[in-house]
């Protein structure tokens, strides 16, 4: 059985990551300091898979910590998640961002040379693109200077990455996501946004739900066809497979070069409207929303040509936006 050790596997993406190797017969390692995950995803990681992964509270900013942890487990493959995620916070709280997700990375990737473990995924983001000039987004499409402090973190690492990679024996898939959204059928894990969502669909379900009076939908005056931003949202379980199809390639040696990526997204853009309309007709209820000023930084629109990883991974996304709000609402209702 291969060890797969998972950073931040307590975490949105991670947990529904997490729930697929086991499912998938992989054992699992996590590694997550609870900075943004609570210690009952664990148990409903088990009540899901009736498996249990091994879990260490440990913060990746601690190298000593992090090195027992390769002491005790011979690790295969390491797919790694944890960083901080928020975007408005990143620029408020650069040291920290920086510090995380960099010292973080650094630390990890000593470990891999330490212990060589030759195959690493690591979550990046479309938000690497910026306002691309073309859309679809390929993975082609040159790098914008991103706007925020959390995007740098992400345009780095991957930096840092391709060049651990060019001068040692280390295969690496670097995996874009564009909009995760939605929560495990079972609705025992989801997102768990901390205070006010940033976020469109968490702050979609709390208005449902009455915690928020009001969504404010940014901006509806893009140039699009009905005047709101348009945004590619994969579903999260569609996510987390993926990150199966690209562990095994590396695992079984089947990559065409020691750095790949890969964009993750359905391919197909949604304004926000039209999300809203779909998690009303999925759910059968209304959502309060007003149309509000764009918010800063925004771009227009931003979808991926998903084509790559369906030709290479054998990998595409299979759910429906309604399917995914249904899930995202069976969340919502638990929490
Ligand atoms: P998340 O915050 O839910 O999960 C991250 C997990 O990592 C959390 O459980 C947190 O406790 C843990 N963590 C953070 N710093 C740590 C540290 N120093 N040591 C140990 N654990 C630490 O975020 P997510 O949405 O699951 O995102 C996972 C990854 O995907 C992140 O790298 C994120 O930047 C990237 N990503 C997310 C999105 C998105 O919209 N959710 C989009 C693109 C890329
Ligand atoms: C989606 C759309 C908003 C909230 C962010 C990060 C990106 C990546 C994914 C990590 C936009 C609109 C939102 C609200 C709204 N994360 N919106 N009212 O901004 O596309 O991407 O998450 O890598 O880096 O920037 O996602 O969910 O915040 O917004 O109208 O209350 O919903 O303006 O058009 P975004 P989002």
């Amino acid at each position: 059985m291969r060890k797969i050790l998972v950073t931040g596997g307590l975490g949105y993406i991670g947990s529904h990551t997490v729930v697929e190797l086991l499912e998938q017969n992989f054992e699992v390692v996590i590694v997550d300091d609870l900075s943004n995950s609570k210690q009952w995803i664990l148990d409903r990681i088990k009540k899901i898979t009736n498996k249990e992964p091994k879990w260490y509270n440990v913060d990746l900013k601690n190298s000593e910590n992090l090195n027992l942890v390769f002491e005790e487990n011979k690790i295969d493959g390491i797919i790694h998640f944890a960083a901080y995620k928020a975007v408005g916070e990143s620029q408020q709280k650069p040291v920290e961002y920086y510090e995380n997700n960099i010292i973080g990375l650094l630390n990890l990737l000593k470990c891999t040379q330490k212990y060589d473990v030759k195959s690493f995924i690591f979550s990046s983001s479309c938000t690497v693109y910026g306002q691309a000039d073309e859309l679809p987004i390929t993975e082609n499409a040159p790098l914008k200077k991103p706007e925020s402090v959390y995007g740098k973190t992400k345009q780095f690492g991957e930096e840092i990455i391709s060049d651990v990679a060019s001068i040692s024996n280390f295969n690496t898939i670097l995996l874009r996501y564009f909009n995760p959204i939605g929560a495990h059928p079972s609705a025992l894990i989801g997102e768990l946004p901390l205070g006010i969502p940033n976020n469109l669909i968490p702050f979609v379900t709390q208005t449902a739900a009455g915690i928020r009076k009001e969504l404010s939908i940014f901006g509806n005056d893009y140039p699009t066809l009905d005047g709101t931003a348009i945004r590619d949202y994969i579903y999260v379980v569609d996510l987390a497979k993926a990150h199966i199809k690209g562990l095994t390639r590396l695992l079984n040696n089947e990559n065409s070069s020691n750095i790949e990526i890969y964009n993750l997204g359905t391919g197909k853009g949604s304004s926000v409207k039209e999300v809203v309309d779909a998690f009303e007709n999925a759910n059968n209820l209304k959502v309060n929303y007003k149309y509000a000023p764009r918010r800063e930084g925004d771009i227009t629109s931003a979808y991926a040509d998903a084509s790559l990883a369906k030709e290479q991974l054998n990998w595409e996304a299979k759910t429906s936006l309604e399917e995914c709000l249904r899930t995202a609402w069976n969340w919502q209702k638990t929490l």
